[in-house]
């Protein structure tokens, strides 16, 4: 069987410099490698998301994103996931071939209980929804970060139980897990995550932007003297992103030599920060002035996933004596 990657885009708000690194750019690179579904699981925004509009304008902006970054239609089938709805019904099937135990042990569920979320319904049975997008898609291979190994396994238990209990009806995915990828410092050299707030954002206002950068906080050394350890700055970690590399090892030799300051260094990262993404900047302003092209793009992906969907649909209802 031929490999078809597939992930979800939870609709959660602005895009950073860590999620391009960590998430976007091997995406975007997997497109040349093999058949590649991608959605934006605005199903699963319902738990955290109760304004449609918050929900219609962060589904639209990922949308904007991932085009502007290189997903490519062309290549890649990319779908708003409620425009097709059969998942919801897969999740019911699944479901109800889950034992509670199983998921009343996923991380995910406990971290949010434990920090006071009030559970529900939806939550609880999230990794159940997950499977679905998952294997409604005769998916092989689902790329993941650690946070979601456990749901890749939970998938995987439930397509076993499924087959055994109705006959061989769903593909086992594999879990592809990239354990190459750095993690991305954050402006104060923690991760990069929005829960920190210490994030760069890929997208937004220069001057605030601008004003970001140059307010990360060094040590107090002063420009003369030598840093031998400058490699192992936050800004020097990004400028190693984001930057040519030459330009990188110019910085960071008069950097440890002594004679480069930090305004320097902030002023350079900015700079360079700023130019890898104006490419992307560029083509998501021409794509947020054509909105219409937005909208047949997620409708015509919508229509080639629900080729897949409506087939492996039709053999699961087969298999379970439904319709
Ligand atoms: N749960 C994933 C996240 O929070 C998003 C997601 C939803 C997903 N459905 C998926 C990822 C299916 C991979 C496959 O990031």
């Amino acid at each position: 069987m031929p490999t078809r990657t597939l992930t979800g885009i939870t609709p959660s708000g602005t895009l950073h410099v860590g999620n391009f690194f960590g998430a976007m750019r091997p995406a975007i690179a997997a497109q040349d490698l093999g058949e590649c579904f991608y959605f934006i699981a605005d199903y699963h925004s319902m738990t955290s998301v109760t304004d449609p509009a918050v929900r219609r304008a962060n589904t639209l902006g990922i949308a904007l994103d991932w085009l502007a970054c290189g997903l490519d239609p062309a290549k890649s089938v990319f779908w708003r996931q409620s425009d097709v709805p059969e998942v919801c019904e897969l999740t019911w099937l699944l479901g109800s071939l889950t034992p509670m135990g199983l998921l009343e042990r996923a991380h995910s569920y406990k971290d949010k209980t434990a920090k006071g979320i009030a559970p529900n319904f939806g939550l609880f049975a999230y990794p159940v929804l997950m499977a679905a997008d998952i294997l409604l898609y005769d998916t092989t291979v689902v790329p993941v970060g650690k946070d979601q190994k456990q749901h890749l396994e939970m998938t995987r238990d439930m397509a076993i139980k499924f087959n055994q209990t109705y006959g061989e009806t769903f593909v086992v995915p594999e879990p592809s897990i990239a354990d190459d990828v750095a993690v991305i410092p954050g402006l104060d050299g923690q991760k990069m995550s929005k829960s920190y707030g210490n994030v760069l954002e890929i997208f937004g206002d220069e001057k605030v932007l601008r004003k970001k950068v140059m307010s990360i906080v060094m040590d107090s050394r002063t420009r003369e003297e030598p840093k031998p350890d400058a490699d192992q700055f936050a800004a020097m970690q990004l400028l190693k992103l984001l930057a040519p590399a030459a330009v990188y090892a110019d910085i960071l030799g008069q950097l440890q030599a002594g004679g480069y300051g930090y305004g320097d260094l902030k002023k350079a990262l900015f700079e360079h920060y700023w130019e890898f993404f104006r490419e992307a900047r560029e083509r998501r302003a021409e794509l947020a002035a054509n909105l219409d092209h937005v909208a047949a793009v997620l409708r015509d992906g919508a229509e080639r996933a629900r080729v897949v969907a409506t087939q492996v649909m039709a053999r699961a209802r087969q298999a379970c004596g439904l319709r």
